[in-house]
């Protein structure tokens, strides 16, 4: 935030600012992902996890994309929000004993990352379509569908199978 006046004072830059937090969002969820894959028990929910990995990758890369549409330099804004998500997941599967019941908290945790994902490209969507922007628009809807996809498998993993058996 600027001394003599605030840096966000339209849509656009708001757009801009929230392009910016996802991007960071985004490349710390890369950073994140490899250790729980390596915690992660259950080979469907590892695969799911490594799957999500490479879309987590492609997801940067539209990201990119969408700065590049819009003409603006591609780079990230702190968001301590997913920071905060990210340092609760590890501290809550680090305290977990029990093998199975720690895939249910990694679900849990990973759920919580998609939807704070989901809840950002909401946002970016309709703002891009505000600005006339459908072009990022489409780019983001792309994130979003893999994002939601991704918390649909996770419920379904959960309900079938890993709370089961972390229930046993
Ligand atoms: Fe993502
Ligand atoms: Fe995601």
């Amino acid at each position: 935030m600027g001394f003599f006046s605030k840096d966000i004072k339209t849509l656009d830059d708001l757009f801009v600012h929230t392009l910016r937090d996802i991007y960071y969002a985004e490349k710390q969820i890369e950073k994140a992902l490899p250790k729980m894959i390596d915690k992660a028990t259950d080979p469907q929910l590892k695969a799911g996890f490594e799957k999500h990995l490479g879309q987590t990758r492609g997801h940067i890369e539209r990201v990119e994309e969408v700065f590049e549409l819009h003409g603006v330099k591609a780079k990230t804004v702190n968001c301590p929000a997913i920071d905060g998500i990210l340092e609760e997941a590890d501290d809550v599967s680090g305290d977990v004993d029990d093998k199975e019941v720690l895939d249910a908290a990694l679900i849990a945790s990973a759920q919580a990352v998609e939807h704070y994902e989901m809840t950002r490209y909401g946002t970016l969507i309709a703002w891009a379509k505000q600005l006339g922007r459908t072009d990022c628009a489409n780019v983001l809807a792309k994130n979003l569908r893999e994002e939601q996809a991704t918390d649909r498998k996770l419920t379904e993993m959960a309900e079938s199978k890993i709370n089961l058996q972390a229930a046993e």
